[in-house]
């Protein structure tokens, strides 16, 4: 026996004491290493045991911490004894993991996680998570993923549908909110300027600029350094001192610019701020964009899923006149993350943007292959994840999850008013911003007395350029008694 034949034994042995290795029928072909490739006895050991060990975690972590307590020099210590020199028992390594991640975390699925948009992941997404890993499809194209390629773009249609796009809309699954905007910018350049996509920003009469608020997602930054228009081409106009994008000023910027000779390209309002769940003024915003021939960007990364509630759907008006849009699955839709979506009234700006010719793809159709139309080019089955969790929960079950988590935050309102706190922002979602009575300490110190206790987690962040206490229901399980234990947490240190 070779010496990398007994090393496979030996892996095997480690991983699964009781199964003897599989028997190769290649004679001169070394067997596949078990221990990646383990027979199906073990997989579905190792998998019904993770499936529980799984479970009994989740059951410690609602009733934990929501703060990690892990000690890092401990698991530096640790992780140096990996030097993947001797292979180790997966079903330890498993083991291992669990406890990092049991102690070495956040936990957004805690219901007391009050923080940024990261949900409590429901669970058909995480059954999709598995599915797509187990089959682990390329979305790159549809001749390889027909089936995969064709539930994605039927998801992306449903929701263009559900903002009032037209029908003719299309677009994608991203990786994040981030890819998402990134690609507004693309289709905003490619469209402005037919040469952009040979020359780049080389091809426009001028230096480009982009127009968001203030109150932007910061992520902007990075995208107009890599898209190559550079950070000073982002214009942030001055809000309406409720956290939304001031139209008198936005207009009065894109004069301003043209005059000097610069070329607006893309006005992108954000439907939901992450700061404190403000709504831009989109019809205006459209208005204007149209009026200066500019691409028209609504980035409703969180603030989308209002679409799902009849009762709140009413406050993005103006949504369907959006030339783009970015909403996250992996925000308030609750998704596992990320799982983001690019959609657009021009799919064939996107086709152009992401044109490429490659003659080993399995296939190349214009306006549905995936790798023709994204930035990106391998590509996992993500809109999966949507796609089960709105069929098995429906407009109706999401409505219901949206509207659950906007009344937690109007109760968690009242209590904090009656204990003498004011509301900074004025927002009927599920953020907000508060202020504690005068004489309380500094908004920083409550914060972090109040993570320190592990009770809770809330964030510190500012709102009109006044620092404030911001709050956000991203657990669809959070109960009243959540609430209660929040005010406790945070009434007792201020
Ligand atoms: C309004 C908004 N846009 C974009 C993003 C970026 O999304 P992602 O973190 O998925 O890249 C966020 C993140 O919170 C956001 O709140």
């Amino acid at each position: 026996m070779t010496s990398s034949q007994t090393s496979i034994r030996r892996s095997l042995r480690l991983l699964a004491p009781d199964c003897d290795a599989r028997v190769s029928h290649d004679s001169d072909l070394p067997a596949p290493p078990q221990a990646l490739f383990p027979p199906r006895e073990v997989r579905t050991r190792v998998e019904d045991q993770l499936t529980r060990a799984l479970a009994d975690a989740r059951e410690r972590v609602l009733q934990g911490p929501v703060m990690p307590t892990i000690d890092r020099a401990r698991l530096r210590e640790e992780l140096a004894r990996f030097d993947f020199a001797t292979p180790r028992p997966l079903e330890e390594l498993i083991a291992w993991t669990l406890r990092q991640m049991e102690h070495g975390v956040v936990h957004m699925n805690h219901p007391r996680y009050f923080g940024l948009f990261n949900p409590a992941a429901n669970f058909p997404s995480e059954c999709a998570d598995r599915i797509s890993g187990a089959f682990n499809p390329q979305l790159a194209s549809s001749g390889s993923s027909p089936a995969p390629v064709e539930i994605e773009a039927h998801v992306i249609r449903a929701i263009a549908r559900r903002a009032g796009l037209p029908p003719e809309s299309a677009g994608h699954f991203t990786t994040a909110g981030s890819e998402a905007n990134y690609t507004a910018l693309i289709c905003a350049l490619t469209r402005a300027e037919p040469r952009f996509g040979t020359d780049g920003v080389r091809a426009f009469a001028g230096p480009v600029a982009m127009y968001t608020s203030r109150e932007c997602q910061p992520a902007w930054f990075k995208i107009a350094h890599q898209a190559g228009i550079g950070r000073a081409a982002l214009r942030l106009i001055g809000t309406d001192g409720k956290g939304r994008l001031d139209v008198g000023a936005l207009a009065q910027a894109l004069v301003h610019d043209r005059a000097r000779g610069i070329v607006p390209v893309l006005i992108s309002t954000t439907a939901g701020t992450t700061g404190a769940g403000m709504i831009d003024p989109l019809t205006e915003c459209a208005r204007i964009a149209r009026e200066h021939g500019v691409w028209h960007h609504v980035d409703a990364a969180w603030g989308g899923a209002a679409l799902a509630s009849e009762r709140l759907r009413g406050l993005l008006a103006g949504i369907e006149l959006a030339d783009s849009l970015t909403i996250d699955a992996h925000k308030w839709f609750a998704t596992t993350m990320g799982c983001g979506m690019f959609i657009t009234r021009y799919p064939q700006t996107l086709s152009e943007a992401f044109r490429v010719s490659a003659d080993f793809m399995p296939s190349n159709v214009a306006q549905l292959d995936p790798y023709l139309n994204t930035m990106q080019w391998s590509r996992r089955f993500l809109g999966l994840r949507l796609f089960l969790s709105l069929a098995a929960a429906g407009w109706q079950g999401y409505g219901e999850h949206v509207e659950r988590s906007a009344e937690l935050i109007a109760r968690l309102k009242e209590r904090l008013l009656a204990r003498g706190w004011s509301i900074a922002n004025d927002s009927q979602l599920a953020v907000l911003c508060v202020v504690p009575p005068p004489g309380s300490p500094k908004i920083r110190d409550i914060v972090r007395r109040v993570l320190e206790s592990g009770r809770a987690w809330v964030a510190v962040s500012t709102y009109e350029g006044r620092e404030v206490l911001r709050i956000c229901a991203t657990h669809g399980e959070s109960t009243l008694a959540d609430v209660e234990e929040l005010v406790v947490a945070l009434t007792a240190t201020a």
